[in-house]
């Protein structure tokens, strides 16, 4: 292919969310290729691999409206096929976190998209700061393996009440779905303490628990304070940009959502 490739990576059941990373490749490239691959490496034995939404026909014609050229929807076996045992794991960035709750699932994220890259040669990646550890993953492996290309990241679309978009928000009831509103709240009422003055990361991790701790429906796993660029959990105040972040489950469902801030002005 001549010109500029854009690649954006994706396990399907396209929402808004995947919509916007096409939007933003098709303005800045010749060619967009998407892939749809829902990736057993990066799911554990008790995670959703099976029950994972699937809806390839209507996804196809989600790309066909948003102007993509091609579509890349391999098998398993393709990705996988028998005597596969190559793996790409990025060590630091992937320790706490999301890789603290699903040991494995960052590996088997950057394996799969250091293949995908491999096979479709994009000059720019797609990637959505919904998944913070995961662009920090991806940046690191480009940087660390000299992947010859630009990881471009897009800002988290949301639904009109906050809850960012995410495929798993089917698996909501609608109490849960009422619920997880609690998610955006929590990262907007740190974000507005920091704004008024709040420094602490103590202090910041409390107000986002106590959110998410005044909606029974929600059962919190993590929520995080840490730098924004090497993930590390920050116990004491500090001028880097900060990544507030959080992982709650509704049920069986697992949420998470995260806001970088800024550094205050000096
Ligand atoms: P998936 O969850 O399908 O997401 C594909 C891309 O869409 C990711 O870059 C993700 O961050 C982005 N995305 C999801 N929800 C978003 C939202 N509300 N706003 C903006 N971007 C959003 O992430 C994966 O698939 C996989 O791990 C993958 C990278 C494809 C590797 O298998």
């Amino acid at each position: 292919m001549t010109g500029r490739v854009g690649l954006v990576p994706t396990m399907g059941a396209l929402h808004a969310g995947h919509l916007a990373l096409v939007a933003a490749a098709r303005a800045a490239n010749d060619h967009v290729i998407v892939t749809i691959f829902v990736n057993p490496t990066q799911f554990a034995a008790n995670e959703d691999l099976a029950k994972y939404p699937r809806d390839l026909p209507h996804d196809l014609e989600l790309l066909r409206s948003a102007g993509v050229d091609v579509v890349f929807t391999p098998t398993p076996d393709l990705m996988y096929p028998a005597g596969f045992q190559t793996w790409v794991d990025v060590i630091e960035v992937a320790k706490g976190l999301e890789g603290a709750r699903r040991p494995g699932h960052f590996r088997g994220v950057a394996t799969v998209v250091a293949k995908l890259f491999n096979l479709t040669q994009p000059d720019e990646a797609y990637f959505g700061q919904k998944d913070a550890q995961q662009v920090a993953v991806i940046q690191r492996m480009v940087r660390d393996m000299n992947f010859p290309l630009r990881v471009v990241v897009c800002p988290t679309v949301r639904e009109a009440d906050g809850l960012a978009m995410s495929s798993r928000n089917v698996y909501l009831t609608p109490e849960q779905r009422a619920a997880a509103v609690a998610v955006p709240k929590a990262l907007r009422a740190a974000a507005a303490a920091y704004a008024a003055g709040t420094r602490h990361p103590k202090d910041l991790r409390e107000i986002m628990m106590s959110e998410v701790e005044n909606e029974p429906a929600a059962a919190l796993e993590y929520v995080s304070v840490a730098a924004a660029d090497s993930l590390v959990e920050l116990e004491l105040p500090t001028d880097v940009p900060l990544l507030l972040s959080l992982s709650v489950r509704f049920g069986t469902t697992h949420l998470i959502d995260n806001q970088i801030l800024p550094p205050p002005e000096p």
